[in-house]
Parts: structure tokens; sequence; C-alpha cells
């Protein structure tokens, strides 16, 4: 496979609705990075199992994952809890994890040329997806925190849910990804914890841009390649 130079990677794992989604999405508009949440892939085979029963098979879930496009993820009926609790499921399944690999890889190593880089944000991705990546960061908050931000989400999305409902969910989807035996959910040593229960998004985005622009200018290398690409970027947007 192609793997670009010179790009910066970054990596994040994180629990349920800790605000890595919010978090990777603000840090990729400003440094120039393809954002990818991996949890919507899951999300979206968890969509094809409840939608299409009679078909769904290995065969028929390769073939959707190799013309799997970045819109695609974007369904808002990925958002659901259902779907959540679903991709919970399935996502322990090895032969799944595999056919998921490769596109996050290609995703993760050869962003498009218009991007300084890749995001990458999920469970495994520090460990197993982009283990190399320049920045790790483990995000979490307390349990009742990312309860109550998906039950506003939810409530944002018309959907029919209470509290204790999304509470009980985010409890069990925890259990079963910090406890598989497959790439469970763990903050690797090389992770930077940032716990933003008592952070708002900007403080967030701040305390990561704070940490990625230190190391920046520590490394020139880092640093050349990152303006270079972003001089790029600035002369093809003109
Ligand atoms: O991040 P999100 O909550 O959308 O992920 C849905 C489910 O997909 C998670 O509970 C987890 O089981 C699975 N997942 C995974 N590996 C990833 C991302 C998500 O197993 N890299």
């Amino acid at each position: 496979m192609l793997k670009r130079k010179n790009i910066i990677k970054i990596a994040i794992d994180s629990p349920a609705a800790a605000g890595a989604g919010t978090i990777g999405k603000a840090i990729s508009k400003h440094y120039n990075l393809f954002y990818l949440d991996t949890g919507k892939i899951y999300r979206f085979i968890a969509f094809l199992k409840l939608n299409y029963p009679k078909k769904f098979n290995l065969k028929f879930i390769k073939d959707k994952i190799r013309n799997l496009q970045i819109k695609d993820l974007s369904n808002k009926k990925l958002l659901s809890d259902e779907i959540g609790s679903e991709a919970s499921i399935i996502s322990k399944k090895k032969i799944l994890r595999k056919i998921v690999y490769s596109f996050q890889i290609n995703f993760a190593y050869n962003p498009p040329k218009k991007y300084s880089g890749s995001c990458l944000d999920g469970r495994d991705i520090t460990y197993n997806i982009v283990p190399d990546a320049d920045f790790k960061f483990y995000i979490t908050a307390n349990v009742k925190t990312r309860a109550l931000r998906r039950f506003k989400e939810l409530k944002g999305l018309k959907k029919k849910v209470t509290y204790l409902e999304v509470l009980k969910s985010i409890k069990k989807r925890d259990k079963s990804d910090f406890n598989r035996k497959i790439a469970p959910l763990k903050k690797t040593r090389d992770s930077l914890l940032i716990n933003t229960t008592n952070l708002n998004k900007s403080s967030c985005f701040l305390k990561l841009k704070k940490i990625i622009d230190r190391k920046l200018i520590i490394n020139g290398n880092l640093q050349r390649s990152f303006k270079s690409s972003q001089s790029r970027v600035r002369k093809t947007t003109k």
C-alpha cells in the first residue's frame, strides 16, 4: 500500500460519548487533516445487519466496505443508540475487524494530497491502526457526563429515549468495549490522557492544540512538512 511521507498522524481512542468526535473534527479542521470517526464504520455494518438481515453475510459486508464512501458514514440513521449497541456487538468479531482494517489504514496513511495528514478516532487506533501516530490521545469523561451528552445529542435528533436508558446502554457498551478479547479499548502508555468531564468544547480544543503546537515547534521536520503542506493548501484554495 502507498504510504504518504511527512504527514501528521493523530490517533485518538475513547469510550462512547467522551467527546472524541467533536475534538477530532475541530483539530482536523484546524490542522487540515483528513478525519475519520472509525466507530461509524462499525455502525454502518450494524446498520446493514439490521436493515438487510437476509443479505447480511461476509461477501455482502466485504462488497459494501470495498465501495464505502465517506459520505455514507454521515447518514444520520447511524447515530441511534440501537445501532451503537449493535455496533459494539459486531465489532467483537475478528473477521469483521479484518475487513474494516484496510479501509482505516488506507485512510490514515494515504490521505488525499490536499490534506496535511490524518486524524482517526476509535477504540484501537493508538495501538492497532496507527501505532506510529505523531500524537496519541486517550479522551475520556465520567460515565454520567457522557450519558448526559449523548442523551442531549439524541434528543436533538428527536429520538425517543430517557437519560437512564442512555446511561444503561453506555455502561453496557463500556463493559463490552473494555473487556472484549479482540482490540479492547485501553489507554496505551504513550497516549496522553484528556479528561473532558469539566471541559467545554473550546477548552478541550485549546488543550490539544497547545500539546500539538508544542511538538510541531520542537520537531523541526514535522513543522517544516506541515508548513509546506499548509502553504500548498493555501495556494490551491486561493
Ligand atoms: O464510537 P462509536 O460509539 O460510534 O462506536 C460504536 C461501537 O463501535 C463501539 O461501541 C465499539 O464497540 C465499536 N468500535 C470499535 N473499534 C473502533 C471504533 C468503534 O470496536 N475503532
